[in-house]
């Protein structure tokens, strides 16, 4: 089932000359960094999100959002890209693969990949809460609960760079990974659940303006309907695969 799966993907990728993928956190899983809704590793099952991603939580509590997100950052320096993330680089460097990513880890550019629209911003590139000027942060792993945010010159607090739970997406990255689901022959989507629009979204865009869609997960998403191809494998043996093999 997954062979055939894979080998539709196969002939599906050779046959474009565009190709748009969009990730999520199963992206990163095995390289060590849980995903947000696995029932019992879930980053979402051991913290309520409105606790930690949310303006109000910022302003209710900067200390402990600061320190959650520097402890985020440890653990997501202390990992490598996988597998997946290599293939994916290796693939965009002779053909046209755009990535797409939901995730705020840094993973998809240490594999070599340049140009990563990311939808949901990043752990490391944080700003002022007040000008909105970019701040480059040491990166610390907290011992306690809570950590005092860097202060801006302008007397406002550094905040993480990611976009939280009631925030809009940054808009020129969502009008590129817009365009380039709309132009692209094949839309793959690798390790994400589905739920979060308008980055969900982009799936129905891709295949209304005609992708052939395809899905990498071991699970079957809220997405899987709108698929042409559902491979039930993970994001470091099947990106191999169908990259490897791909001319584009
Ligand atoms: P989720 O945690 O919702 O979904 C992760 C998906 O990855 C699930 O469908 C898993 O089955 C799948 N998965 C797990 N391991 C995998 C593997 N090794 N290979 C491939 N797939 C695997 O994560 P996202 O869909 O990324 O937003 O979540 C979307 C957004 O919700 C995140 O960007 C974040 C979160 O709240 C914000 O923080 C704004």
């Amino acid at each position: 089932m997954t062979d055939a799966a894979i080998a539709a993907a196969v002939e599906a990728v050779r046959a474009a000359d565009v190709v748009t993928v969009l990730t999520g956190a199963g992206m990163s899983a095995e390289s060590g960094v849980p995903t947000f809704r696995d029932v019992a590793t879930g980053v979402w099952a051991k913290y309520d999100p409105m606790t930690v991603a949310t303006p109000e939580a910022w302003e209710a509590d900067p200390a402990l959002v600061w320190a959650w997100y520097q402890r985020r950052r440890a653990l997501v320096q202390a990992v490598q890209p996988n597998a997946g993330h290599h293939a994916l680089a290796r693939w965009a460097s002779r053909a046209d693969v755009g990535v797409v990513t939901q995730n705020v880890d840094d993973l998809h550019e240490r594999a070599g990949s340049s140009d990563v629209i990311h939808l949901h911003g990043s752990l490391f590139a944080c700003r002022c809460d007040m000008c909105e000027r970019p701040h480059s942060v040491a990166v610390i792993d907290p011992d306690g609960d809570r950590l005092t945010p860097p202060e801006c010159e302008c007397g406002g607090q550094v905040r993480p760079g990611v976009v939280w739970f009631g925030e809009e997406l940054p808009h020129n990255a969502f009008a590129e990974a817009t365009a380039r689901a709309t132009g692209c022959d094949v839309f793959v989507l690798v390790g994400t659940s589905g739920v979060v629009y308008p980055a969900a979204g982009l799936a129905h865009t891709a295949r209304d303006a005609g992708a052939t869609v395809i899905e990498i997960n071991p699970q079957e998403t809220e997405l899987s309907e709108v698929c042409d191809i559902t491979i039930r494998s993970t994001a470091a043996t099947a990106l191999p695969a169908i990259a490897g093999t791909a001319s584009g």
